[in-house]
């Protein structure tokens, strides 16, 4: 993995978080998936009156890669105001598609800084079928 495509996949992370639909938390969330390709495939929060209807960014960019013909992955950027990790629900989605999965995360408030984690420190013990 090098610098530049940390920084490419952080840079769309950063964008699609603009196009967030969250006007209830008005949490906004945008996340960046680089494909084993080098593709980047990104997604944004996107909330409904009927909270639970409501899906994670992280999911949105897995469900979009899934269907663009994506189905490995090099890393994932993660991008909120106060860097947030990804949820449990995304965790297990992710690891679907991954042994495991660097998780690049960015709080808006200090983008210069990116802290670092992986896929199976955040979610041990997966379920399996
Ligand atoms: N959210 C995400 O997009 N990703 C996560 O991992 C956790 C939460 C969104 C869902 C909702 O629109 C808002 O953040 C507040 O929970």
């Amino acid at each position: 993995m090098n610098l530049e495509d940390r920084s490419r996949l952080i840079a769309a992370a950063l964008a699609v978080r603009h196009q967030a639909y969250a006007p209830y938390s008005n949490f906004r969330v945008g996340a960046a998936l680089l494909a084993e390709s080098g593709q980047i495939i990104a997604g944004c929060n996107v909330e409904n009156a009927s909270y639970g209807m409501t899906i994670c960014a992280e999911r949105t960019a897995a469900f979009a890669a899934v269907a663009q013909g994506h189905i490995r992955f090099q890393a994932l950027a993660l991008v909120t105001d106060g860097g947030a990790l990804p949820c449990g629900a995304c965790r297990q989605v992710l690891a679907e598609f991954c042994d495991d999965l660097p998780i690049w995360v960015v709080d808006i408030q200090h983008p210069e800084q990116v802290a670092e984690y992986t896929l199976n420190v955040l979610l041990p013990g997966r379920f399996m079928l």
